[in-house]
């Protein structure tokens, strides 16, 4: 059996997240799948026997398709062992990465048909050279009303990959847990 790890990514950390969870997972003995969650309407859900779902903010959301997905799908999602991770800037600060201080996870956890176990907050990267001039111009007022990295010629990944791997074993502890019951 598989787990499957669905992600919802604008410029692709969430996705090189779920890549390095996949990686750590193969490390623990656990076969796992990747899907973009933008292009996974038909899920045969009996091939999984655990699922983990991550997703970036952007303006203060998730992508409308998340809460779509998991209202869609709640029924097979809430008979899996279920992880959520979400990835934003906020939780550069290690006082907004967890999910109960980083508002847009609590509030998507309570909002949300799916109840997984597991949830995680990871930094996420702010790469100012590829981002549109608006965008770039809106991230760095933002960046300088909160004392973060204001040069506009920077690229800096926040994401912490040791929390990134704890969380992968996590998800392998339930992944085993749910193939002995
Ligand atoms: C246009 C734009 C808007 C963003 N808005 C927010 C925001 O409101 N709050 C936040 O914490 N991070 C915000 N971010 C940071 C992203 O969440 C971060 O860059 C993340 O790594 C993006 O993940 P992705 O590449 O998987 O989409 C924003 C980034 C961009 C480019």
């Amino acid at each position: 059996m598989t787990t499957l790890i669905l992600f919802s990514t604008r410029d692709g950390q969430t996705r090189d997240i779920a890549a390095s969870i996949i990686n750590e997972l193969s490390a623990q003995g656990v076969t796992s799948e990747m899907l973009d969650l933008h292009n996974a309407e038909h899920i045969d859900w009996a091939r999984y026997d655990s699922v983990a779902i991550g997703a970036s903010i952007r303006y203060g959301h998730f992508h409308p398709s998340l809460m779509r997905f998991v209202t869609q799908h709640a029924a097979a999602l809430n008979t899996l062992p279920g992880a959520f991770f979400s990835v934003n800037l906020v939780a550069r600060k290690a006082d907004k990465r967890t999910p109960e201080t980083n508002s847009y996870t609590r509030k998507f956890l309570e909002a949300a048909p799916w109840k997984p176990q597991l949830a995680a907050v990871f930094a996420g990267a702010l790469r100012y050279p590829r981002y549109k001039w608006y965008d770039r111009m809106m991230i760095r007022l933002i960046m300088k009303m909160t004392g973060g990295e204001t040069d506009t010629s920077k690229e800096v990944v926040y994401t912490d990959w040791e929390q990134v791997k704890d969380f992968a074993r996590n998800i392998a502890r339930l992944a085993n847990n749910s193939s002995v019951i």
